[in-house]
């Protein structure tokens, strides 16, 4: 199939980015990165995380940064939500969409939220119907759905019923999340052969961390699939606190610079993108893990 005209990225820095960070990030350099990333053309960004501050440290100042933030016309500024409790919070905070997050694995979703699948989706239709009478779209997350850290593969039958499940109670897109990068456009393919008979194409998402280097091949057989949304993480940062030695996502420099070359429209301004990228980096002391990042910098200063 050809792939899509338009890509939609979701751009999951300031959550799926920074909430594995191991040093505290002051909330001037979120709020920084979040102007920057809207200033570079994103459009839908996951902010911050409405959950326990115990297990996750790095996302306990998700509350004042809502407050805090700029918002700029046109952006959709979302949330993690794992509970009714979550869901309060983003309501209060002004959140414009809200995110549940199931695992297709058993044993990753006792590690992340401390429940079974099953009780995890209980716990998520009730904020799907909450969220659903105030308003608010809520987005879905399958994790582990190429591989789980403690269980190795998993088998696309139980990503199917995840989705199905976070569709039925009214998740208006689920994102397929390669946690540990550990996916191959191999495995991909099989995936999507398993879910897009049941599902559409525009019902899904990809959320491809890059551990192993295979994100942007993997993403490439999700477009050529027709799925036309993308999640990305500015400068590759991130990973699961929960998946110990999994990377960041695909870093969004490299997935722009591969939709550019593809002629699919994303929106988002590069050299604006490569700014906030730096931003970040300074702020975080490290050098950014976007290959084409760090391409376009040295070809600019030769
Ligand atoms: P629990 O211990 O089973 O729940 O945790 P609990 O209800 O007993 O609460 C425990 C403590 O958390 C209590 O505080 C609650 O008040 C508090 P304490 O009495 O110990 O001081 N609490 C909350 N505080 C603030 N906001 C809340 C909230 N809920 C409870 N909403 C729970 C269950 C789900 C809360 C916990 O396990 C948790 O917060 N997990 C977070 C997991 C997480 O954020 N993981 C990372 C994001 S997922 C990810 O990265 C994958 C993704 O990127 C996709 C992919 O890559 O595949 C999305
Ligand atoms: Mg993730």
């Amino acid at each position: 199939m050809a792939p899509p005209d338009t890509v939609s990225i979701v751009e999951v820095g300031p959550r799926d980015g920074l909430q594995n960070e191991a040093g505290s990030i002051p909330l001037a350099a979120k709020l920084a990165l979040l102007d920057d990333l809207g200033a570079a053309g994103l459009t839908r960004i996951e902010t911050g995380s409405f959950v326990s501050p115990r297990a996750v440290p790095q996302m306990a100042d998700s509350d004042a940064l809502f407050a805090a933030l700029q918002r700029r016309p046109g952006v959709r500024y979302a949330a993690l939500t794992p509970n009714l409790r979550g869901l309060e919070r983003a309501i209060a905070a002004g959140a414009d969409e809200v995110a549940v997050f199931a695992a297709a694995s058993e044993s990753f979703s006792q590690r992340n939220l401390n429940c079974s699948i099953a009780q995890s989706l209980e716990r998520f239709a009730q904020v799907c119907t909450a969220a659903t009478r105030q308003g608010i779209p809520v987005r879905g997350y399958a994790s582990c759905v190429l591989g789980c850290p403690l269980e190795g593969a998993v088998a696309p039958r139980q990503v199917t019923e995840v989705v199905g499940a976070l569709l039925e109670m009214g998740c208006y897109e689920i994102s397929l999340g390669d946690t540990i990068g550990t996916g191959t456009p191999g495995s991909m393919q099989r995936l999507l052969d398993e879910l897009l008979p049941r599902f559409g194409a525009q019902q899904l998402a990809v959320h491809c961390h890059d551990t192993y280097g295979q994100a942007l091949a993997n993403i490439l057989v999700a477009l050529q699939a027709g799925i036309a949304t993308v999640d990305a993480s500015v400068s590759g940062l991130g990973g699961c606190p929960f998946a110990p030695g999994a990377t960041g996502n695909v870093a969004t420099e490299d997935v722009v610079y591969m939709l550019r070359g593809m002629d699919i429209e994303c929106g988002v301004d590069l050299d604006a993108l490569l700014l906030a990228a730096g931003n970040i980096c300074r702020a975080l002391g490290r050098p950014t893990h976007s290959r084409a990042g760090r391409a376009l910098a040295a070809a600019a200063d030769a």
